[in-house]
């Protein structure tokens, strides 16, 4: 088990130049914490900002104005001790599920890594699969074998932007659950983005609620549900409905707020 990395946003501000020469405001003093060892999701209206919180997490923007801290150290390049899982598959589809998961401990130069690829194939559920190559797999295997890539390193922070959110609602629930088993015996922080609250309380600490763009924390819910925790189980308790009804009351404005804004400015120059 590794420890966590503890992540701060120190008064972050970020903008990005719009194809047509102008500035656009993705970011203006984001600020929160994260203790290591806390998953912690993100949700907000979209194009709030929060694909951009993580790409400067990720090493891959630096912020305009403030910083961005991990370990308490500000990140101003990629971390090999940060793991990354997005929306869109980064496997490589030329590449076995065997060698796909084996390619970070080549690449770290692990001797021996045969039992600890088998180890994580196991894990997520593809022993039998090992030959398959990634058109092989359907939708939610592909995001297992995504999902042992990036936890094999042992990271101790973990990135994931919408991770599930190309899956069908079954698969997506039963990533979900498997996510929440695996994740409880790493010590791994993980950020997770999503819109889907469900998703967001079944596996979190700590639920931030984003602002319409610029994002700002305009809530910070704590999931005080038990662990060991499964979605399955507790989405129609008392507790799980009423968290969830106070956090889509805050997002719900933000949300409204976003979509006038689109109606206005359709485009809005980008
Ligand atoms: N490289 C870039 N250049 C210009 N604008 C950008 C760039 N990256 C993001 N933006 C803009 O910054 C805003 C925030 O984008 P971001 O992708 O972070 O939103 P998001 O909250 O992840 O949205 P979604 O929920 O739809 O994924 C958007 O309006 C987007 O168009
Ligand atoms: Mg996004």
């Amino acid at each position: 088990m590794n420890s966590g990395s503890p992540v701060s946003f120190d008064n972050v501000s970020k903008r990005f130049r719009t194809p047509k020469g102008t500035w656009y405001q993705a970011l203006a003093g984001l600020e929160f914490e994260i203790k290591a060892g806390e998953f912690v999701s993100l949700v907000g209206p979209t194009g709030c900002g929060k694909s951009t919180a993580l790409t400067l997490l990720a090493g891959l923007e630096q912020p305009s104005i403030g910083a961005v801290n991990v370990d308490g150290r500000e990140v101003d390049k990629i971390e090999t001790s940060t793991g990354f899982v997005f929306q869109h598959d980064a496997t490589f589809p030329w590449m076995s599920v065997y060698n796909n998961i084996a390619a970070g401990p080549k690449f770290r130069g692990v001797k021996n890594y045969d039992q600890l690829v088998r180890t994580w194939i196991s894990k997520v559920g593809l022993t039998g699969f090992e030959s398959n190559y990634p058109h092989q797999l359907s939708g939610g295997m592909k995001k297992r074998v995504a999902l042992a890539q990036a936890l094999i390193n042992e990271p101790s922070l973990l990135l994931m932007d919408e991770p599930f959110s190309a899956l069908d609602v079954q698969t997506r629930s039963i990533m979900t659950d498997e996510l929440v088993s695996i994740w409880e015996t790493t010590g791994s922080t993980v950020v997770f983005v999503t819109h889907d609250l469900e998703e967001a309380i079944a596996l979190s600490d700590r639920v931030l609620v984003l602002t319409a763009g610029p994002a700002k924390v305009k809530a910070d819910f704590t999931i005080n549900l038990p662990r060991p925790r499964k979605a399955r189980d507790i989405r129609f308790t008392e507790e799980f409905l009423e968290i969830y009804q106070d956090i889509w009351s805050v997002l719900r404005d933000e949300v409204d707020i976003a979509y006038q804004r689109q109606l206005v400015a359709p485009g809005k120059g980008k």
